[in-house]
């Protein structure tokens, strides 16, 4: 056997559930399926994501819009399980914690960030497993970061109504936040108890309640597929590795 392809550690996560949301539309992609049934070089976004965590031995359920359901089951392998997802990104990620059997660690793992390394699936795991309640990876912000003021007429320039800063961010102190994001199953389940907040992440979730979240290394190679743009560069991206 090639060691390479096996890291230290799997095989273990039998008690590991991954679920994916993929129920989005797609709304800001603009394809004419939903996002996570886009090609990405010869698979579908979904395909890609769940082959990327086949190794972690974990049980994956992915979340799919209601019509898709038979063929993402069609699509992926059969241990895969399969379900239909809600309207709003928690309603998926709540029915795939519904379907996620007697796993007592819990990943939620975006389809639009389908190139994201095993690695650090082993990372969240690592740590959740370690003691921690709620881990999620984070990437150091590069770019400069000004908090704006929407255009309100404020301005003491008579050119127009462009927005106005009120104040640079101290850049140092923050991080990009990606998936997955993991859990222990009782965080998660406490986390979505309630589904009166607003939240764009499920770590979001459970600091309104009060638990510690806590942060380990991302990757640039998780990077999401929101908009055109960001299907192209990683289109371009694969077909430059397929040829290096
Ligand atoms: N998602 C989901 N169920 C929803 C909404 C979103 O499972 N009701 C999933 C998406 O499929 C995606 C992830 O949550 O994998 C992150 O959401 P986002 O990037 O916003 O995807 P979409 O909602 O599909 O895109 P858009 O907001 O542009 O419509
Ligand atoms: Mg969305």
């Amino acid at each position: 056997m090639n060691s390479e392809l096996v890291s230290p550690g799997r095989g273990i996560n039998a008690d590991v559930c991954v679920i994916i949301p993929a129920a989005g539309s797609g709304v800001r992609l603009g394809e004419p399926v939903p996002k996570a049934f886009v090609d990405l070089d010869g698979r579908t976004i979904l395909q890609r994501c769940v082959d990327q965590v086949a190794d972690l031995g974990a049980r994956i359920v992915v979340v799919v819009p209601a019509d898709l359901v038979d063929r993402a089951r069609e699509q992926l392998a059969a241990d895969v399980v399969v379900v239909a997802g809600g309207d709003h990104r928690s309603d998926s990620v709540r029915a795939g914690l519904a379907a996620a059997g007697e796993a007592e660690i819990v990943l939620v793992h975006d389809a639009a960030r389908p190139l994201t390394p095993v690695s650090v699936f082993d990372r969240v795991i690592g740590a959740v497993r370690s003691g921690y309640r709620a881990v999620i990876p984070g990437v150091p912000v590069a770019d400069t970061l000004k908090e704006v003021e929407p255009i309100s007429g404020h301005t003491d320039s008579d050119a127009g109504d462009l927005p106005v800063v009120t104040r640079t961010v101290d850049r140092e102190s923050l991080r990009a936040i990606q998936t997955p994001q993991g859990f222990t199953r009782e965080a998660l389940t406490a986390a979505h108890a309630d589904d009166s907040g607003v939240a764009t992440d499920d770590a979001g979730l459970a600091e309104r309640i009060g638990i510690d979240v806590h942060i380990v290394e991302g990757d640039q190679m998780a990077m999401k597929i929101t908009t055109s743009w960001d299907l192209r560069l990683m289109r371009q991206l694969l077909s430059t590795e397929a040829h290096s």
